[in-house]
């Protein structure tokens, strides 16, 4: 198995470019089905999107991967169709589920496995089903799959999700791109991925508005269902290596990026003492000292994002005082604490609170990790201590995090694959 070697306390100089999204590929993969011919740009090339494409191929999508440039061209020609998400695809990635609201709309039946259990908490998919439901969908559960149809096609309806999933806006959204009449998604997610997601969609034809948390679609008969897209940047990528510069960083820019979008964390970094200049398309963080304690509640967009939640933990470790992360998303994401805690941290945890006293001293250590971002947590981590760190299980960075080492190595970092 693979593992990561890290010599920490490095000073990071450089450039790092920032990939395309996974978060936001995964949905638009999905949207593929409604489609006919797509091309599709400044995709991330990780196990994740791997995983999408070897289901979309499985549905009977046929997808050309361009790898040098980044690109997928995705065609559905509807012959062949498969309109199932089998378990061993879901399982491993639960985006999977999101092809659910595109088989249902176009085919009018689908059968998706549940994903399952996952590390960061019980995350069900009851929210995905409610919508489906309120569009006319019949709907049930048979061996761990979803058993879901609309014989004469889902109808709009007005839904208001009980609180934000991120994954149910999209499902829904998806589901209401072939639904016939007008329908109304109130408390919503408006995730810069699902404004990506709606602006592919309209390119194939869609006709959709929003205000606030409300996104309203309205039946449309003029889709085109090609064209072009350019996936935005993996904003989640950009606060990692944000980080990254604020631990180790003496000069480094993080380009390729829209910083307006991820003003929310710029906003939390300089709280913390880090010195950030903002550019029109890049972000430069200079060296850093004198971090100062602060206390976060992660939110949905637009505020701190769960996603980032781990990473800002190992950067508070190096703050003075004592800082307060509450985790308001999953129920069971500080998995990195106690592998923090084996390289020197000070972290309490208390159900959704975690107190970090600092400043501490990291020092390196043999660590792994059950989930992504707890992953390059501790990738983080290992920059910043003393001595070699060694990280093992990195599948999980894999799956979402483009040429991590190539990146950090391009700024000094001394890190290798073994
Ligand atoms: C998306 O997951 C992201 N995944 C996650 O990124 C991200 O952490 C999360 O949104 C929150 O921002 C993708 O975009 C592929 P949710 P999703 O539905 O859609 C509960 C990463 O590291 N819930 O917004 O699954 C759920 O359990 C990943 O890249 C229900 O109870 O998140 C959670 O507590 C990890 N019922 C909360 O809502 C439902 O039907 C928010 O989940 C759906 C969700």
């Amino acid at each position: 198995m693979q593992k990561l070697i890290i010599k920490g306390k490095r000073n990071l100089n450089g450039k790092i470019s920032i990939s395309g999204s996974k978060n936001a590929t995964l949905p638009i993969l999905a949207a593929c089905i409604l489609s006919k011919n797509i091309k599709l740009q400044n995709i991330p090339l990780v196990q994740d999107i791997f995983t999408m494409i070897d289901l979309l191929e499985f549905i009977g999508l046929k997808i050309k991967i361009l790898k040098k440039k980044n690109t997928l061209e995705v065609s559905n020609s509807d012959k062949k169709i498969n309109t199932l998400a089998p378990y061993k695809l879901v399982k491993t990635m639960r985006a999977g589920v999101l092809v659910l609201g595109s088989l249902l709309t176009k085919y009018k039946k689908a059968k998706v496995s549940l994903p399952g259990g996952c590390a960061i908490g019980t995350r069900p998919v009851d929210l995905h089903l409610f919508a489906l439901k309120k569009m006319g969908a019949k709907i049930k559960i048979k061996n761990g799959y979803i058993i879901a149809e609309a014989k004469k096609g889902l109808k709009g309806s007005i839904i208001k999700f009980p609180f934000i999933s991120v994954g149910a806006t999209e499902n829904a959204l998806l589901a209401a791109f072939n639904a016939k009449g007008k329908t109304i998604l109130k408390n919503c997610a408006i995730e810069p991925e699902i404004k990506d997601l709606i602006s592919f969609l309209i390119k194939l034809g869609a006709n959709i508005k929003f205000s606030g948390r409300t996104i309203i679609i309205n039946e449309s008969i003029n889709k085109t269902l090609k064209t072009n897209h350019e996936v935005m940047f993996d904003r989640i990528e950009a606060g990692t290596y944000l980080i990254a510069s604020a631990l180790v960083g003496k000069k480094i820019t993080i380009d390729k990026i829209n910083p307006e979008v991820i003003k929310t964390e710029i906003n939390t970094l300089k709280k913390i003492g880090v010195k950030i200049k903002r550019n029109k398309s890049s972000i430069t963080i200079h060296n850093n000292k004198n971090l100062k304690k602060i206390s976060i509640t992660t939110k949905p967009y637009p505020g701190f994002p769960t996603d980032l939640q781990a990473q800002l933990m190992v950067l508070l470790t190096q703050a003075e005082g004592t800082s307060k992360i509450k985790e308001d998303i999953f129920e069971n994401r500080f998995m990195h604490v106690p592998e923090l805690n084996r390289m020197g941290a000070k972290i309490e945890t208390n159900n959704k609170i975690a107190i970090i006293n600092g400043p501490t001293r990291l020092t390196g250590a043999e660590v792994m990790a059950t989930d992504l971002r707890a992953s390059v947590s501790l990738v983080l981590a290992g920059l910043v201590a003393e001595n070699r760190t060694i990280i093992n299980r990195i599948y999980h960075l894999d799956r979402g995090y483009e040429f991590l080492e190539k990146k950090l190595k391009s700024c000094k970092a001394e890190i290798k694959r073994v």
